[in-house]
């Protein structure tokens, strides 16, 4: 064994001897209100705790851990934060302090609207400090916020709304995007106007690029409320209290609130900047994603914050602001040690300039390694910038429900040998495997459910937003004792995860995780549309995008090119342009089993253009030969 294996065996096997002491350890790298006296509690059917509840009589407060405790140690001058906006071309530096005095005034001003320990702030901002402050700001007052995604449209924003009943709502005037303005507040006055529930009041940033207009009485002026703001304390909170409330996509068009918690929270991510990607206090760790996913949430925000580390925010795209070089002048410009971002990114880098030439003169002495996550990255992305940057790139695989990866490579212990195509192995706190379509445990290399054996580590979800028995329904109930990812996969000899695919109807759109069952509801409302399905078709930038096939209602005499434009234009207004929806075709009929089951896979293989092996209970073998004329000009 490697000196690197038996570092990572060693640790492997020290949280598999005695779980309940290696997190006990790792706990102590948080400052708590109340010391943990017990580290687990398995008792189930608690509220909130469907397999249980890490630290449960302890308490603390998470913008201490991200904020106070630094300043108080001597990090007050340090840059917690630097946001580089190359939408506006300008760099804005946070230090430790001043952070912290932010986010208590922004505290202050949502205080003083009402929020308290306990009550939901809806958070709907583009890529600007103001969006980490605020998520800050919940933190300090016991709050719990919840953060929708820009890119998402007004009944998606509304639907989010009206499940976790915000008191306030911390918003925008506009997003930029390039070449076009997003005007923010015009989707959040839709929004409202479509959720049975109101908040009390709005806090409205205003930007430059397009101010908004602010209705009286419920919207105010998010500086303004700020700078007239007391500084609030920090409000301690049980280590089980929700810290926030992320939505993300399910089977149905109902979007899930996965619930993070205070306690297991803050030491799962903690403890994971050292162990997996090796960066400490007063080190540099850029995450280029987007605070509405939660790799933002984890990894802009909560896990460097709490290192004391300094965080990179960067409201840009890898290509086209301006050019395919933003990504290595970034990291030279902040002198960044570790870059986490995923592998959509590096596509559309590659595609633009795949010899590199923008890495010319670029200093990335600094720069240490590259991780990906967010979907799935292919072999030749990973060996082509891996061979580019000559640093060591490590794919790891997580979701939204862990909160913090799954699999990974370790550069705590030392890196493993580059497996391009592979997310690494287990993190001390999980314990997986394939398991097949019965539950059973498979062997070495054959593809299977990835699950992971209860209880989750500490940082997982606990539950669903007021939806205990819809958790145990959606990860609980296949498998007893296990938690089911929705990935297929498998473990090699040597312990290393291969992760395939999804096994439900959730597609990964340039690293966005979206439902084609949400998307197929949509079509479905079209009043000329009958049947429909909608598969995720591979595509080399964004490794999936939406296609949607639909039959159309007997006597339905329009025009096929008018009826599939008025389906793109319905999936942006009611999902949002996230979705990258810009394929629908009329076809005669779907292809289904003889009891009537849409074959997707036969679809999606036709998409791909692959031949699909026709299962033997399809209806009309005849119907495959149409779908295919139809995709053939994809
Ligand atoms: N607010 C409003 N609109 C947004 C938005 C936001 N925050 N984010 C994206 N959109 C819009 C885009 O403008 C685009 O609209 P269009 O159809 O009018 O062009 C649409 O949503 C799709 O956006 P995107 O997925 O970003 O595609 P793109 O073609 O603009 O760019 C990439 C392609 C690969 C450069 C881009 O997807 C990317 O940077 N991906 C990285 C993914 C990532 O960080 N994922 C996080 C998980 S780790
Ligand atoms: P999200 O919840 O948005 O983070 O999406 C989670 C899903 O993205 C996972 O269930 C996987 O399907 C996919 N995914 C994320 N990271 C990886 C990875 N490194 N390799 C393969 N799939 C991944």
């Amino acid at each position: 064994m490697t000196a690197t294996a038996s570092r990572y065996a060693e640790a492997y096997a020290a949280w598999r001897r005695d779980p309940e002491a290696w997190w006990a350890r790792a706990a102590e790298g948080i400052t708590w209100d109340r010391a943990p006296s017990r580290i687990f509690d398995p008792a189930q059917g608690l509220d909130g705790a469907p397999y249980g509840r890490w630290f449960p009589d302890a308490a603390l407060n998470t913008s201490v851990n991200c904020l106070d405790r630094h300043v108080a140690a001597g990090r007050g001058d340090q840059a917690a934060l630097i946001w580089d906006s190359a939408m506006e071309g300008r760099i804005e530096t946070f230090t430790y302090a001043a952070l912290l005095a932010r986010v208590a005034k922004t505290a202050g001003a949502l205080a003083a609207l009402g929020v308290g320990h306990g009550d939901r702030v809806v958070i709907y901002m583009p890529m600007v400090p103001e969006a980490a402050i605020a998520m800050l700001a919940c933190a300090r007052l016991g709050a719990v916020h919840s953060v929708v995604f820009g890119g998402f449209a007004a009944a998606e924003l509304a639907a989010r709304i009206a499940d976790a009943r915000p008191k306030v709502i911390v918003s925008a005037s506009c997003g930029l995007e390039p070449g076009r303005v997003v005007p923010y507040k015009p989707l959040l006055d839709a929004a409202l106007a479509l959720s049975p529930h109101q908040p009390r009041a709005c806090l409205i940033l205003q930007r430059a690029a397009l101010e908004a207009a602010l209705t009286p009485g419920r919207d105010h002026d998010l500086r303004a409320a700020e700078a007239e703001a007391a500084p609030h304390p920090p409000v301690s909170v049980a280590a089980t209290d929700p810290l926030y409330i992320l939505y993300t996509s399910g089977t149905t068009g109902k979007p899930k609130g996965i619930v993070r918690d205070n306690g297991g929270h803050a030491v799962a991510l903690w403890n994971s900047m050292a162990m997996i990607y090796g960066v400490d206090a007063g080190e540099m760790f850029w995450t280029a994603s987007d605070v509405g996913w939660v790799v933002g949430h984890s990894y802009i925000v909560y896990a460097p914050l709490l290192r004391g580390c300094t965080s990179v925010m960067f409201e840009g795209k890898p290509v086209g602001t301006p050019d395919a070089g933003i990504f290595w002048r970034m990291i030279a410009r902040h002198g960044v040690k570790v870059l986490f971002t995923a592998p959509t990114a590096l596509r559309a880098i590659k595609q633009q300039d795949p010899e590199g030439k923008l890495l010319a003169g670029v200093d990335l002495s600094r720069f240490e390694a590259l991780f990906l996550a967010g979907e799935r990255c292919d072999p030749p992305t990973a060996t082509w910038v891996a061979g580019l940057l000559g640093k060591p790139v490590v794919d790891h695989w997580w979701q939204t429900e862990t909160g913090w990866p799954i699999t990974a490579g370790f550069r705590g212990y030392g890196l493993f040998p580059f497996k391009p195509g592979s997310g690494g192995r287990p993190g001390p706190g999980y314990d997986l495997a394939a398991l097949d379509d019965n539950g059973a445990v498979l062997g070495a290399g054959a593809t299977g459910n990835l699950a992971l054996r209860l209880p989750l580590p500490p940082g997982c979800a606990p539950t669903l937003w007021g939806d205990d028995a819809g958790y145990r329904r959606a990860y609980l109930a296949d498998f007893p004792g296990w938690y089911r990812t929705g990935d297929a996969g498998s473990v090699d000899a040597d312990g290393d995860v291969w992760v395939m695919g999804r096994t439900d109807d959730i597609i990964n759109v340039a690293g966005h995780r979206l439902s084609t069952g949400a998307m197929e509801e949509v079509l479905a409302a079209h009043p000329d549309v009958a049947e429909c399905a909608v598969v995720g078709a591979a595509d080399a930038l964004k490794g999936q995008v939406p296609l949607g096939l639909v039959v159309l209602k007997a006597g339905a005499a329009r025009d096929e090119a008018a009826v599939a434009a008025e389906l793109v234009a319905l999936v942006r207004e009611r999902i949002g342009p996230v979705a990258a929806f810009k394929d629908a075709r009329v076809v005669k009929r779907l292809p289904k089993t003889r009891s009537g089951k849409i074959l997707r896979g036969t679809i999606r293989a036709l998409a791909d253009g692959q031949t699909p092996t026709i299962p033997a209970t399809i209806e009309d073998a005849a119907v495959v030969g149409e779908i295919a004329a139809v995709l053939g000009t994809r």
